[in-house]
């Protein structure tokens, strides 16, 4: 939810900022712009839409590559359309002082009274120009501009990062956080400030993790840290151990489809060494014991979108393996209906970025009630595994497109190892029992392999339904979930009006859209063992098949009932019924990309999304 950049060294900053935008596009793309200090004078660049207008008005002002000081931003709209004068940069009224922001300000509305009341004429309709004038008038009275941004975010309320230049600091940018990421980077000369450490893996992998509410100042001599009294304090440093090749599109046409071929790996790397002896998971950060795990009475899954899918699978494992209530929540709703929360209740939140804020105030609202909160996370050090008891990180490595796709099987491999966790350690399952789903699980990367080779008729298929105008997702049990998760992404790819219902809720209502043609896509469960599960589906095929819909079957290598019964049908390797969603979800993944792609849409960026969501 808006990318930010600030640096100060011996390069062109316009080559250092432009470079983190682009890295950072995933963030937003509604529009882009920098400030620049050039010999104590600001000058500013701003477009609506994609980095490459902001790309095209920078070289036609001959590339703006004198300055060695400057911040960047890309934005997804909040407060105001995304236009020219929306785009950030915002300026004080004298042109000195120059404000980014990614966050909303919730009191804006008075202090934008309190300015104008001042005779402040504002030139957007953004609650960042706030910070702008506000920051000009504590420096116009003399503070020095780290002081003046310690003032300025006194008086704030709601969620921000925020990078400021001033014409009276030439050589330095000054940041500050709260509820909103901030990573400093440490160079040699040369200091960054981004909101992901993508920004700047380029130029160092030594970087600064600031914590909630700190102000961070850097100069091409060093950087230094207070929180909003002005008190010294440290960041916590970490070393950054991910490639910079791993933010390039290595080849592939999309991020999406790099992303997607990379889930055997992904999914891998996840479950590596991540078992004791005794049965239990390796946590990678753990203020929980084990017998804070037996103390548990009752579960709380708690995430957005695709990260809720995913919770939405983990509740059926871990209610069958752990036999205790498990419910999952859409984080935005979860604290506004007043959970029933005490101390032996586990709230495991599950967030890709580790920064959504809907999960964050979900995970606040828990420890508040003193419930103990594990975080299933791919990013190290963000918010959300901070601020949580337990956390253990899925390793997918950086995921740069919008639609989640690698991130949710390693979600998926992250829960069962939670969900055998628990198991082990309150004695349901003994340690060869855990071993036996262990081993299973190890054997999935190398079946997620095989679907995704064999995913050329998915891909003639989604081209050939390029013309659909809807589609329908059908599963049961752990099916279900993967439904929703198919439609998500076909909603968010080809932004096409697409459903995911639990297959035996189409009689009661949704069978009705049901016409000629309709696709409707059906993730069947394994003949093997629940058969009644596989009996039930099947009839739902024929419900729907005798109302004309064109029916595209997931299903079991070797289940040939299904086939006469559908038009098309795709199948994955065998695997238990819990496990199956790691197969099953791939070739939804592929049928959006590709429907989408046909559709000539942008399938790593598509419209009026941002890959992590920032504001509530
Ligand atoms: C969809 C997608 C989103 C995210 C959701 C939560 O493809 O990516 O639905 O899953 O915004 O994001 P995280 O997991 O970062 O909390």
């Amino acid at each position: 939810m808006c990318g930010i950049v600030g640096y100060a060294g011996p390069k062109p900053a316009i080559d250092v900022v432009n470079e983190g935008l682009r890295r950072l596009e995933y963030r937003g793309y509604d529009s882009a712009g920098v400030a620049l200090m050039a010999d104590g004078e600001i000058v500013t660049e701003k477009r609506a839409g994609k980095l490459s207008n902001l790309a095209e008005a920078v070289a036609a002002r001959g590339g703006m590559t004198g300055p060695h000081v400057g911040i960047g931003h890309t934005r997804w709209a909040t407060h105001g359309a995304p236009t020219d004068r929306n785009a950030h940069p915002h300026v004080s009224v004298d042109g000195r002082t120059a404000v980014i922001h990614n966050g909303i300000i919730e009191n804006f509305a008075q202090l934008r009274a309190e300015l104008e009341g001042d005779g402040v004429e504002f030139t957007s309709d953004t609650d960042t120009e706030c910070v702008a004038h506000l920051l000009a008038r504590e420096v116009g009275q003399g503070v020095d501009l780290t002081e003046g941004m310690r003032r300025v975010c006194r008086r704030l309320q709601g969620a921000f990062t925020l990078l400021a230049v001033h014409g009276d600091a030439p050589g330095t940018v000054v940041g500050a956080r709260r509820n909103s990421p901030l990573v400093a980077g440490v160079g040699d000369g040369e200091y960054f400030l981004a909101s992901d450490v993508a920004a700047f893996i380029r130029h160092t992998r030594e970087a600064i993790e600031l914590g909630q509410d700190q102000v961070v100042t850097i100069t091409a001599d060093g950087y230094s840290i207070t929180d909003f009294e002005g008190e010294p304090t440290d960041g916590t440093p970490f070393h950054v151990d991910w490639d910079a090749s791993a933010a390039e599109k290595n080849g592939y046409e999309y991020f999406m489809l790099k992303e997607i071929a990379e889930q055997p790996r992904a999914v891998a790397d996840t479950l590596r060494g991540r078992f004791d002896v005794g049965g239990g998971i390796i946590l990678d950060e753990v203020r929980m014991s084990d017998q804070d795990f037996r103390d548990i009475d009752k579960i709380f899954i708690v995430a957005c979108g695709t990260s809720y899918h995913a919770g939405m699978v983990a509740k059926y494992a871990i209610e069958h393996w752990v036999r205790l209530p498990c419910e999952v929540e859409l984080a935005s709703e979860f604290r506004y209906r007043d959970p029933v929360l005490d101390r032996s209740t586990m709230v495991i939140v599950i967030s890709q970025s580790g920064e959504t804020m809907d999960t964050l105030m979900a995970l606040r609202h828990a420890r508040t009630q003193k419930a103990r909160v594990l975080a299933i996370s791919n990013t190290v050090g963000s918010t959300i595994p901070r601020e949580s008891d337990a956390v253990l990180y899925t390793r997918a490595g950086i995921e740069v497109a919008v639609a989640s796709t690698k991130a949710f099987l390693t979600q998926l491999a992250a829960c069962y190892l939670v969900g055998l966790h628990l198991a082990a350690v309150r004695g349901i399952k003994y340690v060869d029992e855990v071993a036996a789903v262990v081993a299973e699980l190890a054997e999935t990367p190398e079946k997620i392999a095989t679907v995704l080779a064999g995913m050329e008729p998915v891909r003639e298929l989604a081209k050939r339904m390029g013309t659909a105008d809807r589609a329908l997702f059908i599963g049961r049990h752990v099916g279900y979930p993967v439904a929703l998760e198919g439609a998500l992404k076909l909603k968010e790819l080809a932004y096409m009006h697409a459903e995911g219902f639990a297959a035996g809720e189409l009689k009661h209502g949704p069978i009705s859209l049901i016409e000629e043609g309709t696709p409707v896509v059906v993730v069947v469960p394994s003949p093997r063992g629940r058969s009644l599960l596989h009996d039930k589906v099947l009839s739902n095929i024929q419900e729907v098949k005798a109302r004309g819909a064109t029916v595209i079957a997931i299903a079991e290598d070797g289940d040939d009932v299904v086939a006469p019964h559908v038009d098309h049908v795709v199948f994955t390797p065998r695997t238990s019924t819990l496990l199956a969603p790691l197969l099953t979800a791939l070739p939804l993944q592929v049928f959006a990309c590709e429907l989408a792609a046909a559709k000539g849409h942008d399938i790593d960026q598509p419209r009026n999304l941002a890959k992590s969501v920032t504001v509530e």
